[in-house]
């Protein structure tokens, strides 16, 4: 802080603190329902919605249901979800991603008509469509890199044709971005945005997610794609070279474990920065809410505004409706 200025008493911190007009008066950061993104995951069959254990308050819903959701979503004031698809078989192609008729695409043109300005999104991996969980082919136990581009790409340019605004791949695959805004590019769709999840870790804190998405590897763990939490340099690199190959928008994952990497994406190259709140952050914060031991509406704004106070522009949150709704009553 600048040296002119006062001492106590002369300065006395607490002045600005007295009020709620006061307080918002010099609040730095902000947090509005559209800076929310809800995930939602769109399974192909069973029924209408299923429960998911470890994630309370987050189902699995077929197609109609998830329109439904999706208008309750913006009622809150959310104007983005994220889809991920459970498709109804799984194989060692992960055939039914770039599928016409795959769940996603039947999800995408269901929203897009029911919802016409809600912004689709939709992640671009192939782990919840392959039967051994990895996020590419995998050939003598390996998970291959450029054999994998070719099906992210496919998969991206059926996801632009069903209508998504954004494409999202989140394999950790070497030079998918520049794949896939190659492939966008000789299609009809090169004006579909592409958000990285560039910083993605290899995180113990997606375990939520694998049960919902049915996707936890066969064998194995995701470490020989996925960063090393240990290093903070080499997300930076990753977020080079994923803007050099056309990324519109980079993403940090998980979030609240990685405010310091939100923060240096953001300091070093100034570009549209999302974080990722995952699965086991949000099963985290629900697990003590359910005991009682944290007050669910103060802790789940808290830990959102803590990752935009680290420069995220825009966050990832299954609370993302919780949120917005207490942002509301504010
Ligand atoms: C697909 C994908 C995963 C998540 C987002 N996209 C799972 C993984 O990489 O294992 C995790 C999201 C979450 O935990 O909420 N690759």
């Amino acid at each position: 802080m600048s040296e002119s200025r006062a001492e106590f008493p002369r300065l006395r911190m607490r002045r600005l603190r007295r009020t709620p007009g006061l307080r918002d008066l010099v609040r730095e950061t902000r947090v509005e329902p559209s800076d929310l993104i809800l995930p939602m995951f769109i399974t192909a069959q069973g029924s209408q919605r299923q429960p998911i254990s470890s994630m309370p308050g987050v189902d699995r819903l077929r197609v109609d249901r998830a329109v439904e959701e999706a208008g309750a979503a913006w009622d809150d004031g959310i104007r983005a979800v994220l889809l991920f698809g459970i498709p109804a078989s799984k194989d060692d192609q992960g055939s039914q991603a770039d599928h016409s008729d795959g769940v996603i695409q039947g999800a995408l043109r269901a929203l897009r008509s029911a919802h016409p300005d809600l912004t689709l999104i939709t992640d671009v991996c192939l782990c919840e469509y392959t039967d051994h969980g990895h996020c590419g082919i995998v050939e003598d136990g390996r998970v291959l890199n450029d054999a994998t581009l070719e099906r992210l790409a496919a998969q991206a340019v059926s996801h632009a044709a069903a209508g998504a605004d954004i494409v999202a791949p989140s394999d950790m695959m070497d030079g998918r971005v520049g794949a896939i805004g190659m492939a966008l590019d000789n299609s009809v769709f090169p004006d579909t945005a592409m958000l990285a999840y560039s910083a993605k870790y290899a995180s113990a804190f997606y375990g939520p997610f694998r049960e919902a998405a049915d996707s936890a590897p066969a064998f194995g763990d995701r470490r020989s794609y996925q960063m090393d939490p240990r290093n903070s340099d080499e997300a930076l690199e990753e977020v080079r070279l994923d803007l050099a190959e056309g990324a519109d928008i980079v993403m940090v994952k998980p979030a609240l474990p990685c405010l310091d990497i939100v923060r240096r994406v953001k300091d070093t190259f100034g570009c549209p920065t999302a974080a990722y709140q995952v699965s086991g952050e949000y099963a985290m914060l629900e697990a003590a809410i359910t005991r009682g031991w944290l007050e669910a509406d103060a802790a789940h704004l808290e830990a959102i505004l803590a990752i935009r106070r680290a420069g995220a522009d825009f966050v990832l949150t299954y609370a993302a409706r919780r949120v917005a709704r207490s942002l509301r009553r504010e």
